[in-house]
């Protein structure tokens, strides 16, 4: 069991130092393999889906070790191509292991991949692509093996800028003879992560930051060191906390520079802000003012932060509207916000919110990462205790919500025997 008791109605008020990117960390682990030898890589956050990631390479025959927020990773002893089926089922960035396996070993077999429950997650464009680069692929229902004596180079062209694909490509057209180019490439930020951790180990990347990319394969790699970037992510959902408590928090380490949707949003709805290095900070009285987004690939506003600001929704002071474009189940969280009195309505991907202040405690349940985290943010906005059960799905991806939101005033405390956290008090 693992719960998470908040006492509501509390204002926020203080520092909040926000983690290294776990969507920016996963995708370097695994293209560290592409490498045999040392990479360092420092700011990583400290949270489940990493701990997984480090099991994998273990099993693949790498030595992790983690101090602190550093992780010294040496690829030089892989020899396995199999990933592990349970912790390859346990996250969905096992997904990424298949480039960089292709490109080092030569082959590779591994699960479908699993991850949080928001709805289809196929993986045809990143198979169809490492088909073009000259990769066989076979298995069956439940696993997925490839093999390429030799990947090429090649113009791919994506139907739809699939993070995970355009990460898998890069990773294997680093790994290719000659030259790759992606057009459609995703533009998220994390891209931009895994092409300058690849230009660290000495890969050539042209068009990073854009939906081209053009990468000159086969280069000799070498050692690096590479500083993950602060979680965009785990920033918008303090964000988040702020709108739905009120008050005035600093975020120390936020990369506000992709985070322009998000801001533009939280102004929208009422929220100051200021940012200025490193440090973004946000002030909100009163409630917030309804909210009307709509989910896409950055630059649009994030699929990652819809639930987040669906909980923000609730508190505020008349209806807003959302609506969903990227998994079509990032809702299942709307029935445990309605337990916790939000009045939502769901039609055709869209979500209407009839704003109300303040919710009411209640017992609910997690039941993906980042709509587990929206439960949290809307519990602050709530009379009396809430209780989140099943709360290890948001230690996938937050190193501890609890001491971060408690470092801000807000009252709640973690009980979780299976991941090896204590309690700490109300
Ligand atoms: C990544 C992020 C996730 C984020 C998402 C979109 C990580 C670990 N996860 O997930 O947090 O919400 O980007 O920003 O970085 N699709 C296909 N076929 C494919 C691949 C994707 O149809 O082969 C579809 C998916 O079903 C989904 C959409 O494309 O509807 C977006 O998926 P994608 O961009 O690939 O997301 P992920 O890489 O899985």
């Amino acid at each position: 069991m693992s719960v998470i008791r908040i006492q509501g109605l509390q204002r926020l008020h203080g520092e909040i130092s926000i983690q290294g990117s776990k969507n920016g960390v996963l995708p370097v682990m695994a293209a560290a393999l592409l490498h045999s030898g040392i990479v360092v890589i420092k700011n990583v956050p400290v949270i489940q889906d990493v701990f997984c990631m480090m099991d994998i390479l273990e099993s693949l025959g790498c030595r992790c070790c983690l101090e602190g927020h550093t992780l010294i990773l040496d690829t030089r002893g892989l020899c396995c191509w199999q990933v592990p089926e349970e912790e390859g089922r346990r996250m969905r960035s096992s997904v990424m292991l298949l480039g960089p396996l292709l490109g080092r070993l030569h082959q590779v077999s591994t699960c479908y991949p699993g991850g949080c429950s928001i709805g289809r997650r196929p993986i045809d464009l990143h198979l169809s692509a490492l088909e073009q680069m000259g990769a066989k692929i076979c298995g069956d229902e439940e696993r997925v093996e490839a093999f390429a004596g030799k990947l090429c180079g090649t113009d791919i062209r994506l139907c739809f800028p699939s993070v995970g694909a355009t990460e898998n490509i890069l990773m294997a057209a680093v790994a290719a003879e000659g030259i790759t180019r992606i057009y459609g490439a995703a533009m998220e930020p994390e891209i931009e992560v895994l092409c300058r951790f690849l230009e660290t180990l000495g890969a050539k990347i042209d068009g990073i930051g854009t939906g081209f990319l053009q990468v000159h394969g086969g280069r000799t790699l070498h050692d690096g060191e590479f500083v993950v970037p602060g979680d965009r992510i785990v920033a918008g959902t303090y964000l988040g906390a702020v709108m739905a408590a009120g008050g005035d928090v600093c975020l120390l380490g936020a990369p506000a520079d992709h985070m322009g949707e998000t801001l533009d949003a939280a102004r929208k709805a009422g929220c100051v802000i200021e940012w200025k290095e490193n440090r973004l900070c946000a002030k909100m009285d009163g409630r917030p003012r309804p909210v009307s987004l709509s989910t896409g690939p950055y630059p649009e506003f994030s699929t990652d932060l819809q639930s987040v600001m669906l909980a923000v929704s609730c508190v505020a002071s008349g209806e807003s509207k959302i609506q969903e474009n990227v998994f079509e189940e990032r809702f299942a969280t709307a029935g445990e916000l309605i337990r916790l009195g939000a009045e939502i309505r769901i039609e055709r991907g869209t979500a209407f919110v009839r704003g109300k202040y303040p919710l009411r405690g209640n017992c609910v349940q997690a039941f993906d990462l980042r709509g587990g985290a929206a439960l949290v943010v809307a519990a602050l906005a709530a009379e009396g205790e809430s209780q989140i059960h099943d709360c290890f799905y948001i230690c996938r991806g937050y190193e501890d919500i609890c001491r971060d939101l408690t470092a801000a005033g807000a009252r709640l405390s973690f009980k979780g025997d299976e991941i090896g956290y204590e309690e700490n008090t109300v």
